[in-house]
């Protein structure tokens, strides 16, 4: 096991963490949520979560909890982390919070190109439930949007 997977914390994420999260967010999307995506989340009081080692954020994730249902929103680790089982291990706690909080689905959308984190979901149990034609932007045009669902 990694020394990040091994020791990492979670923290709520705050406005002043912006920065840090924006460099993270343009280095691992070719079409990243700006400052009002997460700010918009933020005020609407989503749980925003960064993952930390050793005083750095390797990852960060934000979440909708709305009555039984949770909403993931986005979820990233820094490049440098990658394939580490960080990814697998930031879900994993959130799927825990959120069926503590009551939720007994959760909901998320991603790129059909998205191969990791389609491999992601899937190992944790998610399942396609529908597919979105052409509704992401890409630079040669449109591609799909997947839509998964796992019971917790
Ligand atoms: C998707 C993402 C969060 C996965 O995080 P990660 O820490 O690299 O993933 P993990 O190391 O926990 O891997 C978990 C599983 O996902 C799969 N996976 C991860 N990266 C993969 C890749 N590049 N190719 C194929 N499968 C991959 C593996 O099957 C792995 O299972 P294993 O450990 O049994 O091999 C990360 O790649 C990321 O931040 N990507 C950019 C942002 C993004 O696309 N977010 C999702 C938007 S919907």
């Amino acid at each position: 096991m990694s020394q990040v997977l091994a020791d990492y914390t979670l923290r709520s994420m705050q406005s002043a963490d912006l920065d840090d999260v924006l460099r993270i967010e343009s280095d691992v999307y070719d079409y990243p949520w700006t400052a009002t995506h997460f700010n918009d989340s933020l005020r609407a009081g989503h749980q925003a979560w960064l993952m930390l080692s050793a005083g750095h954020i390797v990852g960060y994730v934000v979440m909708m909890l709305v009555l039984d249902e949770a909403h993931l929103f986005n979820i990233s680790i820094a490049k440098a982390y990658q394939k580490q089982g960080l990814g697998r291990a930031l879900l994993s706690d959130m799927i825990a919070r959120a069926k503590s909080a009551g939720a007994k689905h959760m909901f998320l959308e991603v790129r059909a190109s998205n191969v990791s984190a389609r491999a992601l979901y899937e190992k944790i149990g998610f399942v396609e439930v529908h597919v979105r034609g052409g509704y992401y932007q890409t630079d040669s045009g449109r591609e799909d949007a997947v839509l998964m669902n796992l019971e917790i």
